[in-house]
């Protein structure tokens, strides 16, 4: 994985491959958002690596040993409606006991200015460690706007995680909240006319829903 700063850009064969998979106009939308559980599912593997771990006393049925097992599992991932849920499940196969926030944004079509919809968090946020995630960092808006609410209401610990990012919205968000780690599938060239990402995969959440 190539680490510049607090930004990580995955390498792993699997998810090039399938993010390439995601990219292709023909890819239909069940195809979508299997991929989508799959890739969140190998980049939570690695973006989960830094939570703690405690010794516990168990009994295997040879002998009593003292093994690790996860201090808490005071985690919440935090889609950003609507495309962000296609990373839900796959988060979810790796914390299962994880609580799941909302943040409901979308990108006003004319400006690209972020507008706030809906915000529901765990009420004990500020003790979970939060992945925020969110298929596609353009602009940054979203990100930042999201990451903005977490924070008002008490979060700290925050990891955003997206499948492909333009550079200006890895330097918007890393500017606004330099202490937060970004995990990016893939870094793509730049945004176009309308702050789409090129070369990208399209509207992420019309391609997951099949909408229009
Ligand atoms: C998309 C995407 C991000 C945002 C990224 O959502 O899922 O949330 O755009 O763009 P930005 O970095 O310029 O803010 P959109 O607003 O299209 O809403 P949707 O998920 O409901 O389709
Ligand atoms: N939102 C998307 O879904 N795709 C882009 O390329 C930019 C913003």
């Amino acid at each position: 994985m190539e680490r510049e700063g607090k930004v990580y850009v995955f390498d792993h064969p699997l998810i090039q491959h399938k993010v390439s998979l995601m990219r292709m106009k023909e890819t239909s939308v069940k195809e979508f958002r299997e991929l989508a559980q799959e890739v969140a599912m190998l980049m939570g593997f690695e973006a989960t690596r830094n939570l703690p771990l405690k010794d516990v006393e168990i009994e295997t049925p040879i002998t009593k040993t003292t093994t690790k097992m996860l201090e808490g599992e005071d985690i919440a991932i935090v889609p950003i409606l609507r495309a962000g849920l296609g990373f839900v499940d796959g988060m979810l196969a790796l914390v299962p006991n994880a609580k799941v926030g909302h943040i409901g944004l979308y990108r006003d079509p004319e400006t690209h200015e972020p507008h706030e919809y809906y915000c529901k968090l765990p009420k004990d946020v500020e003790k979970r460690q939060i992945f925020v995630v969110d298929p596609m960092l353009a602009t940054g808006g979203s990100a930042v706007a999201a990451i903005d609410f977490i924070k008002q209401r008490g979060g700290k610990n925050i990891t955003f995680m997206c499948l492909i990012a333009a550079p200006e919205g890895i330097r918007a968000l890393h500017e606004a909240h330099p202490e937060i780690d970004i995990y990016i599938a893939a870094k793509d060239d730049h945004l176009d006319e309308n702050a789409y990402i090129v070369p990208g995969l399209g509207d992420a959440g019309d391609r997951l829903y099949g909408t229009k």
